[in-house]
């Protein structure tokens, strides 16, 4: 955004109080400081949708949206960012200044540049000696002629300068080359200056829904490492907002009534030329906020079609919740283990073709794949199961299907139906309720440990952003503990929080939200105002409570930290016993009564 955008933004924000614009659309009560209501964005019975005056924004703890006054208008009205801002520029007697000529105009100079490269990197590729190993190296993968034309595949030769030079030739500013990503600046000299980006690399256009080129990929020919590098966040390029091939595959999607996607380029590119064309891909991350809201503007179905070793890996089920909440259809296309689109569809198309069309919904995947791992004979095994299952059982927003999953799962662990969905209505409410209750209620139950231990860690962020008006900070506070926090967004709050606590502290200050969170990066701002507007109990209020909450808190983090690591040893325990290596045996035994002693004194 822009520095004028900015300033306009924050002016609305001051004039116009969010409380009042909510209300026009939704009958607010007083709670404490906030306001709630009955979320409108999800069917509830119980209001969890708040509305903090202190921070203007709002937050709905049920389906986990949230924002400011924005994005209250473009999810209720369903309005462009820009319509919004009309809107209430308008109600605020705001006016809005134009786009600054010169930001627009380097917005405009960074899109010539990459159209400038591209050509440069297409000609090498095509037409020019130094791009014949590339050349070479795409058609042994398979890629055709057609397909290197219709993606504008390139090839940029193994040099420092190559490139640069040619945009400075063609009237391209140093600055502007290295605001494009397309070069890096280089140091010293005292006279701007700047090498090649992208060098010896096949390259891949970046091109989005609206057939914009915003930046490139680049992939080597050989083993080296990075495999992949990417134009950095430029003016006009923002991965986390971006989709490979949905320029091709939009219309496909939208026809099919399904998206496909895939990790990165070679996948898209050799699907297509398969002709299964409403393929795309992330390159390689999660899916994110932006790329969900991307996909839902032609699709509600949406296949995952890569080698998912989904149940550790927690980016990619945090994607997956993330789509689900969006009200995506997921589903999995099953593709042998370790196997990519690429690989499958040069091994045979129509194998490609078939996973596709066998591909199954999402949670009975889950439940298929963990099944391989486990013995179904075994009741502690279907025990282990099911506190797998569970804590992404109780993220099914939608209420219909959750309750199916749950029947099935009851009838997959042989458990009691009413029981199973006991245990997930808890935690579904846990994390919405009542924090406390999950500290001061000891025992695991069915409630998976590790879900109650991020809990934890959320908990005691929330009483950290609630300190009471006449605690000290210095003497008391445990500062040492960051290492107890396994979530690493959690942990950086925690760091910036000490921080500011300390500086406050030292200035005899009292805590003040929008202070600690002036200066905090976009994301994190986002958590802790789900995290600030936890209601906590009221006696929390009180310094002497309060500490003893907070306290209470940390000595189960630790407790479960030290939980997990006995697990870990006793495990190794038992297979340095299986392999008769009786010293190891001796220390890791030392080592478990040590833990077990510091655990029992905790
Ligand atoms: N990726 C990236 N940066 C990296 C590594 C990967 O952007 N350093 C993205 C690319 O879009 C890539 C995708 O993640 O296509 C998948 O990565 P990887 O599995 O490593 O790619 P491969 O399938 O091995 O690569 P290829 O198909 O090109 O051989
Ligand atoms: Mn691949």
């Amino acid at each position: 955004m822009t520095a004028t955008g900015m300033d306009e933004t924050e002016l609305i924000k001051q004039k116009i109080n969010i409380v009042d614009l909510i209300a026009e659309y939704l009958p607010l009560k007083k709670s404490g400081v906030n306001f709630k209501t009955l979320c409108p964005f999800h069917g509830e019975k119980t209001p969890s949708f708040v509305v903090s005056p202190e921070r203007q924004i709002w937050h709905c703890f049920g389906c986990g949206k949230g924002g400011d006054l924005f994005t209250f208008l473009m999810e209720k009205e369903g309005m462009e960012f820009k319509e919004a801002l009309e809107y209430l520029a308008k109600k605020a007697g705001v006016t809005l200044k134009a786009k600054t000529d010169q930001v627009k105009g380097l917005k405009e100079r960074l899109f010539e540049a990459n159209l400038k490269a591209q050509e440069f990197f297409h000609y090498i590729l095509t037409k020019h000696l130094l791009g014949k190993t590339a050349l070479e190296y795409l058609q042994k993968r398979g890629i055709s002629d057609a397909s290197i034309e219709q993606f504008g595949l390139g090839y940029a030769p193994n040099s420092w300068e190559s490139l640069s030079k040619f945009l400075l030739k063609r009237g391209f500013t140093t600055s502007e080359i290295i605001a494009s990503g397309l070069a890096v600046a280089s140091r010293g000299a005292g006279q701007a200056s700047c090498y090649d980006r992208f060098r010896g690399r096949i390259i891949f256009p970046l091109i989005d829904s609206k057939d914009k080129l915003r930046g490139f990929a680049g992939r080597v020919l050989d083993f080296a490492e990075p495999k992949y590098i990417n134009t950095p966040q430029t003016a006009i390029f923002d991965k986390s907002n971006f989709l490979f091939g949905l320029n091709l595959a939009k219309g496909d999607i939208r026809a099919k009534g399904e998206a496909v996607l895939v990790e990165g380029e070679m996948d898209v590119i050799s699907s297509h030329q398969a002709n299964f064309k409403n393929v795309v891909a992330t390159k390689g991350t999660a899916l994110t906020e932006g790329q969900i809201e991307l996909l839902k503007k032609y699709s509600d179905n949406l296949s995952l079609g890569f080698d998912m070793d989904l149940a550790g890996d927690f980016a990619s089920r945090r994607g997956i919740e993330m789509a689900d909440k969006a009200g995506l259809d997921i589903k999995v296309v099953q593709i042998i283990k370790g196997k990519d689109a690429a690989e499958v569809i040069k091994e045979d198309p129509n194998l490609w073709q078939k996973a596709i069309e066998g591909s199954v919904p999402i949670y009975d995947y889950y439940l298929a794949s963990i099944s391989a791992r486990f013995d179904l004979k075994n009741p502690l095994h279907l025990r282990k199961i099911g506190e797998e299952l569970i804590p992404i059982w109780a993220k099914i927003s939608d209420d219909l299907q959750r309750d199916h999953y749950i029947q099935k799962l009851a009838a997959f662990i042989k458990t009691d139906e009413s029981a199973l969905r006991q245990a997930i209505n808890k935690l579904r409410q846990a994390e919405t309720r009542n924090y406390s209750q999950i500290l001061h209620q000891k025992k695991d139950d069915v409630v998976n440990l590790r879900s109650r231990r991020e809990l934890l860690e959320e908990y005691l962020i929330a009483l950290l952003l609630h300190p009471p008006k006449d605690f000290v900070f210095v003497s008391t506070f445990p500062s040492n503990i960051y290492d107890l926090f396994l979530a690493e967004a959690l942990r950086q709050i925690y760091v910036m929080l000490i921080l500011y606590l300390d500086s406050i502290s030292f200035k005899a200050k009292s805590f003040d939200i929008n202070e600690f969170v002036a200066g905090l990066p976009k994301e994190i701002i986002l958590e802790v105002d789900r995290l600030y507007l936890i209601e906590l109990d009221d006696k929390l209020k009180e310094a002497r409570s309060w500490e003893k909450e907070v306290s209470g808190v940390i000595a189960e983090l630790k407790k479960a930290l030290i939980k997990a690591s006995l697990e870990k040893l006793s495990f190794e325990i038992k297979n340095a016993q299986e392999f008769g290596k009786m010293e190891v045996v001796e220390t890791l035994n030392k080592r478990f009564r040590d833990l077990s002693v510091k655990l029992k004194n905790l």
